[in-house]
């Protein structure tokens, strides 16, 4: 497959949407043909599914239910916009993927790692970004930063301890993943966070 699969974690409030708008500008003036995609969401089912999985009113929701429609929103996104995507040669760029989910419902909702990577290996085909940028930033921070922004999500609602229990799933995932997630500190300037971003990149043509 030809393109290039480049996906951003973080916890909610640390910045990753504004990153990636940037970036996707920035490419665009590289010459390249970019295409920005958000998770869970991407394409018109997907963005139905989105509505159900954040609605603040689905209190009753099952972990389970959350983690299959997560991998639902994604396996209709990788099948009608990413895969055609990557193989007419664009950059692909996914504000989250399956480290979200990895993450959020294998570690901070406890369903277990595995059984998460074998929902999503299954919905993606085992797609796997080319490389993927955790911006790190401290829970406490990224809660205040949300809460300042506007109205609370379903999941966003959640407390200290759940963004923390995510924050740890990210640090988890960070040593076993052999390389491909890049750890950059969400706390530098955005045209620090930026140029950051854009020379690993850069390095991947090399
Ligand atoms: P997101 O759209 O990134 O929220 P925002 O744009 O407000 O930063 O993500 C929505 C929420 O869904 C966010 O709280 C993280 C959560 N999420 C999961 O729990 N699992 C997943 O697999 C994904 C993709 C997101």
């Amino acid at each position: 497959m030809s393109g290039l699969f480049i996906t951003m974690e973080g916890l909610d409030g640390s910045g990753k949407t504004t990153q990636l708008e940037i970036l996707k500008q920035n490419l665009e003036a590289k010459g390249f043909n970019v295409l920005l995609v958000r998770e869970p969401g991407g394409s018109k089912i997907s963005e139905k599914i989105r509505n159900i999985i954040l609605d603040i009113e689905n209190k009753e929701m099952h972990y389970m239910t959350e983690a299959l429609l997560y991998s639902a929103s994604r396996a209709q996104l990788v099948h009608e916009v990413i895969m055609p995507s990557l193989k007419q040669g664009k950059i692909v760029l996914c504000d989250r993927f399956v480290d979200s989910s990895l993450v959020y419902q294998g570690v901070a909702r406890g369903l277990g790692i595995d059984i998460i990577k074998k929902i999503n290996n299954i919905a993606t085909e085992g797609l796997t970004p080319d490389i993927t940028f955790f911006l790190d930033i401290e829970p406490k921070f990224a809660l205040e930063r949300k809460k300042q922004q506007k109205k609370l999500d379903r999941i966003e609602s959640e407390k200290l301890d759940f963004y923390n229990m995510v924050y740890k799933g990210y640090k988890t995932i960070l040593k076993s993943d052999g390389g491909r997630i890049i750890r950059i500190d969400a706390n530098k300037d955005l045209e620090d966070i930026q140029n950051e971003i854009l020379t690993n990149i850069e390095n991947l043509f090399c």
